[in-house]
């Protein structure tokens, strides 16, 4: 009966969401005319469909068999982001705008502190990632971009990593690039027990995370995913969601390095980040062109630079598996021995 209930109540929680972010998709011009997406079309659009409802099934199935089911899906903050929508849709014209006129480089002063590649405004968002006001507006922008499956498809991340290793009480998880702090949250929310590090470079972004989902269990640190200011060894779980197709490659191999000298022998290393271009041809109108229309400079050679062999050359790490979720790409390993 309960399981009854719950899927009911997803379905139509998710078909609410499905609507609303579609509605707002088409009032900010998400899908703009000078777009270089030109549409999925036949195979390709039903595929991605298909993909899309199948996240939402595996989501809707591993929660069912969770104990708190209810607590974990129904925990999108709707009455902030509804009290922030104006806010929001008056920020969708000045992204516009900078979408329009290619500027990157608009940026609070103190942005001369960072790395050269974090110097600019990803997804054209105002402020790149360098206020809190931006803070405010990403979850909910995310969400929009995905049609309401961003959740989920964080969710599928957690499951994935879960089913590699019991956690127990007490175990220590770091999420590196944790931004908003959302999937830290979800972290938290599925494995109360846990200790739970969120690390980012933006300390706006720390900030409102810290308000947003702070509890005594959790710790917000800011630092570089590529110098992490962790002994060898310090956690049972890390992992970074969506950071690695915003990093230039020496960063990006740089800072899965990092991840595994901070992992415990025997823990286990989450990615979840946008598919690649082998995971699925028949996406790739939109893998090609996402970078120019959300300013994704580093992301063509994401999609070019399969993870898998080097996780598996570098990781000391059984057997790497990969499991999608509408258009991410899961990946888990454990770590066996040292790293090299
Ligand atoms: C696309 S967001 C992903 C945020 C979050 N993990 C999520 O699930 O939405 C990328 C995040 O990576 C962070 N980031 C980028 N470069 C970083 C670095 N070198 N070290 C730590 N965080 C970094 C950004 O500040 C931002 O919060």
């Amino acid at each position: 009966m309960r399981q009854v209930l719950f899927q009911g109540l997803y379905g139509l929680e998710q078909s609410a969401a499905f609507a609303a972010t579609l509605a707002l998709q088409r009032m900010i011009g998400l899908n703009h005319p000078d777009s270089a997406a030109p549409p999925l079309q036949g195979e390709a659009l039903a595929a991605l469909r298909a993909a899309y409802v199948g996240c939402l099934a595996d989501d809707a199935s591993w929660l069912a068999k969770q104990p708190a089911p209810f607590q974990q899906r129904f925990s999108r903050p709707y009455a902030q982001w509804l009290k922030r929508l104006p806010d929001f849709l008056k920020d969708a014209r000045r992204v516009a705008q900078r979408r329009l006129h290619g500027d990157f480089q608009q940026l609070p002063p103190h942005a001369a502190n960072y790395p050269a590649y974090y110097q600019r405004t990803f997804h054209w968002q105002s402020d790149g990632y360098f206020s809190e006001q931006s803070a405010a507006r990403y979850d909910l922008g995310v969400e929009v971009l995905f049609l309401g499956a961003a959740d989920a498809m964080r969710r599928q991340a957690l499951a994935q990593a879960l089913g590699r290793l019991e956690a127990h009480a007490g175990a220590r998880w770091l999420d590196v690039a944790c931004g908003t702090g959302r999937f830290a949250s979800m972290v938290r929310c599925a494995q109360p027990g846990m200790r739970v590090t969120g690390l980012d470079l933006s300390e706006a972004y720390l900030r409102f995370a810290q308000r947003t989902y702070g509890h005594p269990s959790m710790r917000w640190q800011h630092g570089d995913a590529c110098a992490l200011p962790f002994a060898d060894g310090s956690f049972e779980f890390v992992s970074s969601i969506y950071l690695l197709h915003e990093l230039p490659k020496p960063a990006r191999f740089g800072a899965l390095s990092e991840m595994l000298r901070v992992l415990k022998p025997g823990g286990v290393l989450l990615v979840a980040d946008s598919l690649q271009d082998a995971d699925e041809p028949r996406f790739a109108p939109l893998l090609n062109a996402f970078p120019r229309d959300f300013h994704e400079p580093f992301y063509r050679d994401y999609c070019r630079t399969p993870l898998e062999p080097w996780l598996e050359a570098h990781a000391a790490a059984e057997a790497v598996q990969v499991h999608t979720a509408f258009v991410t790409k899961v990946i888990t390993a454990r770590r066996t021995t040292s790293a090299s």
